[in-house]
């Protein structure tokens, strides 16, 4: 065993990824409530410790980081849908807000030497900012409750690292897409509700792609093996304690390239039914990574290459 991690949401899409790559040749303990995540997305392997629960059950978590010593803690855990944060916001600021602060805590008291607390964090917090490539000290517009929470936490985070010595860093992911992200919400990742499309067409049943305004809005997509390599390497360099990342390519594609991206690749054409934007869209999105490259990143996967690796994958 080499190390032992620490991922909260860990059942979820970025994180039980995370999770099967590292429990190959380390110890891992997983805290999730399954409210998102699935637990068949996570590999069998006595490496790998599954906890049932939510980040904001504090007998839990202090049980959890008073009884191992941990060398790596991600904290993935969230609600991810900004249209929920919208809906219930008292409920999502307890569980993208306060969980963070506690876990902080929790981790000043009982887990000395941890080498790296890494916090997910999010492009929402640029807003509709329109000035582009994003960069990490662009201005900020967080715009929702789910922004705001996840700027003020990447805040704390930070400030735990200048003010108490805690080993942290943040990551503010871009459009994260690959193999088990869930399609089932109507706020899902563009890319898993697309697949899941195709998916159907394939099977020769009804299914069209809601469009949400014309289709040139524009994203920075990013396949979740670029995103795995982000978060090692963050969570690894030292030039990386108490700074917060883009992850990113650097590039974005419109949806209506990411449409004939697919059905060149598929063989299929997808039938899309046009829809007025959605409320608080933002139009173009992509991210400024020089201060990733810094730490050794390279994105190795374009989106014509990510989405050929995860539609051969299904
Ligand atoms: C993403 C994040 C969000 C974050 C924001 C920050 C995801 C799932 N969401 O939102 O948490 O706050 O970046 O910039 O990663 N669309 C359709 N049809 C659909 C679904 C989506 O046309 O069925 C459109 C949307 O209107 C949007 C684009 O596709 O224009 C991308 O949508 P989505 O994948 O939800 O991501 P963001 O809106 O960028």
């Amino acid at each position: 065993m080499l190390y032992k991690y620490l991922i909260t949401g860990g059942a979820g899409f970025i994180g039980s990824t995370l999770a099967n790559h590292l429990s190959k040749e380390n110890s891992v303990i997983v805290v999730d409530d399954l409210s998102m995540g699935k637990e068949e997305n996570l590999d069998s392997n006595s490496n790998l410790k599954f906890i049932n629960g939510s980040v904001t059950d504090e007998a839990l978590m202090e049980e959890v980081l008073s009884n191992n010593t941990f060398d790596y803690i991600f904290h993935l855990a969230a609600i991810a849908s900004v249209a929920d944060s919208v809906e219930r916001p008292v409920e999502t600021h307890q569980i993208n807000f306060e969980s963070v602060l506690m876990l902080l805590e929790l981790i000043r008291k009982y887990q000395k030497d941890l080498k790296r607390l890494v916090f997910s964090s999010s492009a929402a917090v640029y807003g509709d900012e329109p000035t582009l490539p994003k960069k990490e000290e662009s201005v900020i517009r967080p715009l929702t409750p789910y922004a705001v929470d996840k700027f003020a936490a990447e805040q704390y985070v930070l400030d735990y690292n200048h003010l108490y010595g805690v080993n942290t860093s943040a990551v503010r992911f871009f459009n994260v897409y690959g193999p088990n992200q869930n399609p089932e919400s109507p706020y899902s990742g563009v890319i898993s509700i697309l697949v899941d499309r195709y998916k159907k067409i394939q099977n020769e049943e009804n299914a069209s792609f809601m469009l949400f305004g014309d289709g040139s809005q524009s994203r920075d997509f990013v396949f979740i093996e670029d995103v795995i390599q982000a978060l090692l390497l963050v969570a690894s360099e030292e030039d990386a304690l108490g700074k917060q990342f883009n992850v990113g390519t650097g590039s974005a594609i419109t949806l209506n390239e990411l449409i004939e991206v697919i059905d060149e690749a598929l063989g299929v054409r997808l039938s899309v039914k046009n829809e007025s934007e959605r409320e608080g869209d933002i139009k173009d999105s992509v991210a400024d990574i020089s201060r990733l490259k810094g730490l050794g990143y390279k994105s190795n996967f374009s989106v014509q290459e990510g989405m050929k690796k995860y539609l051969e994958s299904e």
